[in-house]
């Protein structure tokens, strides 16, 4: 990964040389191409399926999600080597600009996981389902075919996504329940309390069940 990293950030000095341009456009002329979508590219792809299970799937995941995303990353209140160095090198516009292009893209339509082992993936089920913290499954957020959605409160006009995870890559998966256990040798992840608390009912075998699950929808 740190090799990987180092050939992608000496692309990035290349590729930022025009970025002053950009700065001189208007926000409305910003185009994903125009402030340089191909610095996502390298491990995102511009259709957002990635070329690697190391990183994550976001063809067609929630604008609101992506960009609540990108801003913890560019905040450093999400950890990512990589992502908090790429989003410092972009203005909060030009984020906005980047999630609703992933946002726009059509979603994985095959399971990450092809053959998964059954028996694991009916546990994972059960555990999907069952109540974890003040009576609400996993199922109850992030809705019975793990499609998450969005909640809109008319009164404030506040939309917030519950990110989709079917399609999503086993290995990230993984990860991330690992740092919401809250496990001491793991950072915990920034993001919503319910989420953290869910994660910290989870051992590591339900963590293995709940990938397998996840990864064959
Ligand atoms: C060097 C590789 C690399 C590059 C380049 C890169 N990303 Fe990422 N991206 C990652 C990794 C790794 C993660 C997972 C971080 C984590 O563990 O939370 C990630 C996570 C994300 C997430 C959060 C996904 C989720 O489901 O929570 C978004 C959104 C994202 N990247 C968008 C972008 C955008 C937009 C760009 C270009 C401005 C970009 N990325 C460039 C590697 C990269
Ligand atoms: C109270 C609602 C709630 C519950 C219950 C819940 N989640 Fe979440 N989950 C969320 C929200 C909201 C996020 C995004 C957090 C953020 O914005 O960073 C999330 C994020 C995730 C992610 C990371 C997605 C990504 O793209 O990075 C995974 C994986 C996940 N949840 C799996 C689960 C599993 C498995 C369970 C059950 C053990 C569960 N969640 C229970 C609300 C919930």
């Amino acid at each position: 990964m740190r090799m990987f990293l180092f050939k992608i950030i000496t692309g990035l000095i290349i590729v930022g040389a025009g970025s002053a341009q950009a700065v001189a456009e208007s926000t409305s002329a910003m185009t994903p191409e125009s402030i340089h979508i191909q610095r996502c590219s390298a491990c995102h792809y511009v259709d957002g399926k990635p070329p690697s299970e190391e990183f994550p799937h976001i063809a067609g995941q929630y604008e609101q999600y992506l960009l609540k995303a990108l801003k913890l990353f560019k905040q450093g209140q999400r950890e990512s080597e990589a992502m908090e160095l790429i989003t410092s090198l972009h203005r909060e516009q030009e984020l906005v600009i980047l999630a609703n292009h992933y946002a726009k893209q059509k979603p994985a339509d095959s399971p990450a996981n092809a053959a998964p082992d059954q028996p694991l993936v009916a546990r994972g089920l059960q555990l999907y389902n069952s109540e974890r913290v003040y009576g609400i499954s996993c199922a109850d957020c992030h809705g019975p075919d793990a499609k998450g959605y969005v909640r809109s409160t008319p009164r404030t006009r506040v939309s917030r996504a519950i990110p989709r995870l079917a399609g999503q890559q086993s290995p990230y998966i993984k990860a991330k329940l690992m740092k919401y256990t809250g496990a001491e040798n793991v950072k915990p992840q920034a993001g919503m309390c319910g989420m953290r608390k869910a994660g910290k009912t989870l051992n590591q075998n339900d963590i293995d069940a709940l990938v397998e699950f996840l990864s064959s929808k």
